[in-house]
């Protein structure tokens, strides 16, 4: 039987390198910051940019399809997830290393269709990465297979978090404290290069052992959903339950039991939903 969604994913592939390209030149210049929700929210008129021709594209070729893109929720667009083909988009994941040129900065964009996702694509451009993996079908980095590491040790684990400043004061000290938590079990170590999507390639390809996080949004996971699930690795909520993608928490994991030591440490805090105002 035909692969319904395969011309979806090979344009999503064909546009996302367009959009890589855009963020590459726009390294080249001034780079004007703007803030959203806070001083340390960034975006800039490149993210605004890559978000239109990515969505403008799509459109072109798939006139029925739903968006939920971060700037056009940013803008006022609804992000609510339904059961019609919907494109998730990030244009930039990693907007602050993108402004500081710390070189992990990826176009991201998960496909869904009745709520489940079908291909996830995250390019990481400034290292020429492209990742992508279809439902049943393999994780892939330029074309070449790739896996998780299988480790099942969390003493013997390198663990990905972000490391970010947090406006709430209690949600601030928990943050801290999860990585205190983490860091004395002991595993090998805590990184925090960012983007979310990278840092889900990186479990995805087993350079990275885990990777939790509360406070992220649809469109930072879709992408990177798809593909660590793809390379044999587990994704659940950071209480160890079921992954939900609207839920703005997660962990993913080279193996169910780092996942849920992992959740069995992390203290939980309120980060809302993408979809509270809607679903
Ligand atoms: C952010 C990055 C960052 C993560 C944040 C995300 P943005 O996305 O992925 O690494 O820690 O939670 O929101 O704002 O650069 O698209
Ligand atoms: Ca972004």
């Amino acid at each position: 039987m035909n692969d319904p969604w395969q011309e979806c994913m090979e344009h999503c592939v064909e546009v996302t390198k367009q959009a890589g390209k855009m963020i590459r030149e726009a390294l080249q210049k001034d780079i004007a910051v703007m803030h959203k929700s806070s001083a340390v929210d960034l975006v800039t008129e490149t993210d605004q940019r890559v978000e239109q021709l990515i969505i403008s594209s799509v459109k072109a070729k798939f006139p029925t399809h739903s968006f939920i893109g971060e700037e056009s929720v940013a803008a006022g667009a609804p992000s609510v997830l339904t059961d019609d083909p919907t494109w998730i988009i990030d244009p930039i994941d990693g907007t602050t290393n993108f402004v500081h040129r710390f070189p992990f900065v990826s176009v991201s964009i998960g496909f869904t269709v009745k709520k489940e996702i079908e291909f996830g694509v995250v390019y990481s451009c400034m290292e020429d990465k492209m990742y992508t993996a279809r439902k049943g079908k393999g994780a892939f980095c330029n074309g070449v297979p790739i896996k998780v590491s299988g480790q099942e040790d969390i003493s013997r684990s390198l663990v990905l978090t972000e490391v970010g400043f947090k406006k709430d004061s209690e949600q601030f000290a928990t943050m801290m404290a999860n990585i205190k938590t983490i860091l004395t079990i002991p595993v090998h170590g805590i990184r925090s290069p960012g983007s979310a999507a990278i840092n889900m390639c990186l479990v995805a390809c087993g350079s990275a052992d885990a990777y939790f996080h509360m406070g992220i949004h649809c469109w930072d996971m879709a992408g990177g959903a798809a593909i660590v699930t793809e390379a044999g690795g587990v994704i659940m909520d950071i209480s160890g339950g079921p992954f939900d993608l609207m839920s703005r928490r997660l962990i993913v994991a080279s193996s169910r039991a780092v996942a849920e030591r992992i959740a069995a440490q992390v203290t939980e805090f309120g980060v809302g939903r993408d979809d509270a105002d809607g679903s």
